[in-house]
């Protein structure tokens, strides 16, 4: 039979202490009042997360499926209206076919097992992105968690699936032209609003633009993720590699982002 030290049973019971009181601190600090009513992640760190455990790269990726389990849990219990997850780009098709194969099977296992979890808290799934190029099995899942949740009305979990923010563009772009040429639509009535009903965030309506845009594993760019709808959101770039991001993780950013003056170009309070 085993023992452990007590000295290190001490350590244990000191950490346990410690996360604690971090936890009722960040609980404290939050304003209930003010959460950000879309919330983008790019959910980045899988592979150095696998790495730095001496695992191959999709024990990352296998391990970060259950931190959007927990998150999307977490963001939707605070009320937050819509979670957008950058979980494959249109650059992401450049990577070991063997990996791409892993990531494509994910939306499968993730719904085959979530989808109870997801009615249960009354969460929609949608997706941004070209999925008519994702295998037949993933384009099943993911389409068939849209209709087994379309009926619930709360948080909506937005999926970006093969999705590019400059290919949505182009693709808006090109439609306004056709659109245009055909007579569906006049010159004029191009402005931002009408702009914004041609790409894939308009299913989301009023809550189309993220209030709150986090970055795990501490890089700090934006990698091609929802560029004409980030215009003015808040950034929030984290240290942590995504499989590590907690519902602690999750709140603190949306502490900082309530620490933030939003001013939108105007002047504060104004
Ligand atoms: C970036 O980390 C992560 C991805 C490209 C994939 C993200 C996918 C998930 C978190 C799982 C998604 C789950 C569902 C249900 C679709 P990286 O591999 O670039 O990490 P690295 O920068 O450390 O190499």
């Amino acid at each position: 039979m085993s023992v452990i030290n007590p000295k290190y049973m001490i350590k244990m019971e000191e950490q346990l202490v410690f996360s604690k009181s971090k936890h009722d601190e960040i609980n404290q600090q939050l304003d209930m009042e003010r959460i950000p009513n879309h919330i983008a992640i790019i959910m980045d760190g899988n592979g150095r997360w696998a790495q730095k455990r001496h695992l191959p790269r999709v024990a990352g990726h296998k391990q970060g499926m259950q931190t959007v389990k927990k998150i999307t849990i977490a963001a939707s219990e605070l009320g937050v209206k819509v979670l957008s997850l950058y979980a494959f780009s249109t650059e992401n098709w450049k990577r070991p076919s063997s990996e791409v194969s892993y990531l494509m099977q994910l939306p499968v296992r993730f719904f085959s097992t979530f989808v109870p979890d997801l009615v249960k808290h009354n969460v929609k799934v949608t997706v941004m992105g070209d999925i008519t190029q994702l295998p037949e099995a993933t384009q099943k899942a993911v389409k068939d968690a849209m209709a087994d949740t379309a009926h619930c009305t709360g948080m909506i979990l937005n999926f970006a699936l093969n999705y590019g923010s400059r290919d949505e563009i182009t693709q808006a772009a090109k439609k306004i032209a056709e659109d245009v040429q055909n007579g569906n639509l006049a010159l004029a009535d191009i402005d931002e609003a009408s702009f914004g009903k041609y790409l894939m965030s308009t299913q989301l309506g009023q809550f189309a633009n993220p209030d709150l845009l986090i970055r795990t594993s501490g890089e700090e760019r934006i990698s091609n993720f929802m560029l004409w709808q980030i215009a003015y959101s808040e950034l929030e770039f984290v240290p942590e590699h995504w499989p590590d991001f907690d519902e602690d993780s999750l709140r603190s950013a949306i502490i900082a982002y309530q620490g933030r003056h939003r001013r939108f170009g105007g002047l504060k309070n104004q």
